[in-house]
């Protein structure tokens, strides 16, 4: 494994990019390859031994074509299914969202009294709920399934009266509850968290998991001495599975989301035999 071979991100569409952006800018001289599995989004709704697969053969796909040091699952559900089991698999470092939000949660609340909105398969799963007790069991934990926001994310609707209908309906048993700290656990909601932030008012944090995750990637890479500081330009490829259920309004918002001059996808054939 050389230090100058590339990290890389994937989730079910575009909502990996929000995690995608705390990685490039932790790490400007590193190569990184995004890819969002468009053809069979949404992953919230599938059998988790189904979004395992997906996981298995994308990462498959990532280091035979790419050689890649560092895989980040950018998408909570697919790590809710498939982290520990391609840990298992794969000798290269993999790591996603669901631990190092469940920490940022536990360090921020007061009251011990934390709200998980994520997709079906997440909250299904009870990734976020075992994570959460198993470091303090303390803690309340709130947990909902979300899924209203993604369809709109992944078609460029981040705001307006849709988006605030669906913060509105799915929120305010949050606030019955008294939830002093609110966890994103879908990559897809930081674009709308303005909306959710209004519904659940200033008092109440959110917490993003990105953040953490681009700073335990440098630590895993630079434990293994794979830091790469030699890159004259960084390289930012972004590959998607179906070109055809990529919405252009996204790619405008994703453009200025990652404070790109350009914003361009190109398909990978990764289940081109099923
Ligand atoms: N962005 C994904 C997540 O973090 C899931 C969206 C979906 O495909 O249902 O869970």
């Amino acid at each position: 494994m050389k230090s100058s071979n590339p990290i890389a991100l994937f989730d079910s569409g575009v909502g990996g990019l929000t995690i995608t952006k705390e990685v490039m800018e932790e790490f400007p001289d590193e190569d990184i390859v995004y890819f969002g599995d468009t053809a069979h989004l949404p992953y919230g709704p599938r059998p988790q031994e189904e979004v395992r697969s997906f996981v298995f053969k994308i990462i498959d796909y990532l280091l035979r074509f790419f050689n890649v040091k560092l895989i980040v699952i950018a998408c909570n559900t697919a790590t809710a299914a498939g982290l520990k089991a391609a840990q298992e698999r794969f000798e290269v470092p993999i790591i996603g969202p669901v631990k190092p939000g469940a920490e940022a949660a536990i360090e921020q609340t007061r009251n011990k009294r934390i709200g998980v909105i994520a997709t079906e398969g997440t909250i299904g799963s009870g990734a976020y709920y075992q994570e959460i007790k198993s470091l303090s069991t303390e803690i309340n934990v709130f947990s909902k399934a979300c899924p209203g926001f993604i369809p709109l994310v992944e078609a460029g609707k981040i705001s307006g009266a849709e988006v605030r209908r669906i913060a509105v309906d799915y929120l305010a048993s949050f606030k019955e509850v008294g939830v002093d700290t609110l966890l994103l656990g879908c990559t897809h909601f930081p674009y709308v968290s303005h909306e959710i932030q209004k519904v659940m008012g200033p008092e109440v944090e959110l917490i993003y998991p990105g953040r953490r995750i681009a700073v335990q990637a440098r630590k895993i890479l630079a434990k293994q001495e794979l830091l790469n500081s030699t890159t004259i330009e960084a390289k930012r490829d972004f590959y998607v599975s179906d070109l055809n259920n990529l919405s252009y309004d996204f790619v405008e918002i994703g453009k200025d989301f990652l404070e790109l001059q350009e914003l361009r996808f190109a398909e990978l054939p990764i289940f081109v035999n099923q």
